[in-house]
């Protein structure tokens, strides 16, 4: 069945390691090679947010953007990239996020999102939840709704869900660790 087909993928696909520094690293280039098993992960999405009134998928650079675009088209609603500092060529809006080591930044072009419009935010992984605050802050910054923040993978044990002010968080796979 496609979800013996999806577990299977998940569970033998992934490269798992530990950095020498103790950071996980997952990586989800494996999912993108196997077109049954990508196809299955955004039909998952679309299938869960093509009736919620979604008008804006915002992608999360880079890893983000390799689902966010697929999701938005099916699910009629526009893209936008939330993409790491000094990228963007318009006007834009930052926040600041913080990572195990130091701290980077999301931006966002204003005028991409209006007040009010319905947003899905979309990126590959979750970890301590920073990233995602990130482009909550971001959103509401500019009067839209995030009605839910969406990862192929989540990381239970960092509890990231919490730092996202309340939003809900949607994972498709919680590897054990
Ligand atoms: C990774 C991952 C998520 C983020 C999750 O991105 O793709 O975006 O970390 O971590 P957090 O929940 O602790 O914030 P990263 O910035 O490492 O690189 P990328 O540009 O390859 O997506
Ligand atoms: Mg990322």
């Amino acid at each position: 069945s496609s979800n013996s087909l999806y577990t299977s993928h998940l569970s033998l696909g992934f490269f798992f390691f530990f950095g020498f520094i103790g950071i996980m690293f997952q990586d989800i280039t494996t999912l993108l090679l196997d077109h049954k098993a990508f196809k299955y992960t955004v039909d998952i999405f679309v299938d869960r947010y093509r009736d919620m009134g979604i008008s804006v998928v915002a992608g999360v650079e880079a890893r983000g953007f390799m689902f966010g675009p697929s999701i938005a088209l099916a699910i009629g609603a526009k893209f936008v990239p939330l993409r790491k500092p000094k990228k963007l060529p318009g006007e834009v809006i930052s926040e600041k996020y913080e990572l195990e080591y130091g701290t980077d930044c999301l931006e966002m072009h204003l005028g991409a999102v209006q007040p009010r419009e319905r947003v899905l935010v979309i990126d590959d992984l979750v970890a301590t939840g920073g990233t995602l605050s990130a482009a909550i802050r971001l959103l509401e910054r500019v009067g839209a709704e995030v009605v839910e923040c969406a990862c192929v993978i989540g990381l239970p044990e960092v509890k990231g869900e919490s730092r996202l002010n309340g939003k809900p968080l949607y994972v498709l796979v919680e590897p054990r660790q």
